[in-house]
């Protein structure tokens, strides 16, 4: 059984009179310790198929299954608060917060954490290269490089088994998209996480595991 399974995906906005369908049964399947990309082109579905994955949105037909259990049946603020964190491009911080702030506000949302740990945020944080004064000034402080660092921070520290990212690398230079890369890579392959990634640039899609793509056609999702 796969982490995260999605079966018979249907999905379609209303458009005017008429529907858009976007998934028309579709089927896709991730797994722990594995960074995922989903290439599509621009108005395909990808940002619609990771809201529906990361339980936010529940207007689809189908099943998506995590752990076993129909996500809708869990209750998708719980499992929203327990199993899936975001990361956008961008970044989505509270601009007036610090960094720390910011992860902390996370971290009490977040059922899978108990109590504040200011020195593992301080921790995390140093070791994506956000210093304790970088930490302490408001976001809006922070270069683009580095609040998209304190969004990942934040998603590690709220301890949820599926990472799912929107264009991550989009507002970012190539250094330092390379670095959120790598940053991704390490959180599969060393802290087991399922990292799921959408992107427009199939050059960045070589570094992961396993490449879905929007079959716009089709309306289904292809490997
Ligand atoms: N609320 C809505 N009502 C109607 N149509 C919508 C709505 N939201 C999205 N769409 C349409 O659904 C399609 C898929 O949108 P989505 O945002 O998932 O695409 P995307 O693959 O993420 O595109 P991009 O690469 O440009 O971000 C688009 O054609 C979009 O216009
Ligand atoms: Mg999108």
């Amino acid at each position: 059984m796969a982490l995260l399974e999605i079966r018979n995906l249907n999905y379609s906005y209303k458009d005017g009179d008429g529907k858009r369908v976007i998934f028309d049964n579709a089927e896709a399947e991730f797994d722990s310790g594995l960074f995922y990309a989903i290439l599509g082109e621009s108005g395909s579905g990808k940002t619609t198929f990771l809201s529906v994955i990361a339980g936010q949105d529940n207007r689809y037909e189908g099943e998506v299954i995590f752990n076993g259990k129909e996500i809708k049946s869990i209750g998708l603020d719980k499992y929203r608060r327990t199993a899936v964190s975001m990361i956008y491009q961008n970044y989505n911080l509270i601009n007036n917060y610090s960094a720390v702030e910011n992860i902390a506000v996370a971290m009490d949302i977040s059922e899978n954490v108990k109590g504040l740990d200011k020195g593992k945020i301080m921790s995390v944080l140093e070791e994506l290269g956000i210093d304790e004064k970088k930490a302490n000034r408001k976001a809006s402080s922070l270069s683009g490089g580095e609040q998209q660092r304190v969004a990942i921070a934040r998603s590690i520290l709220t301890d949820s088994p599926i990472i799912v990212a929107d264009e991550p690398t989009g507002n970012l230079d190539s250094k330092n998209g390379q670095e959120v890369i790598e940053i991704f890579k390490k959180l599969a392959r060393e802290m087991n996480k399922c990292v799921i990634m959408v992107t427009h640039n199939d050059k960045l899609a070589e570094d992961c595991d396993f490449i879905y793509r929007i079959d716009e056609q089709a309306k289904k999702i292809v490997r």
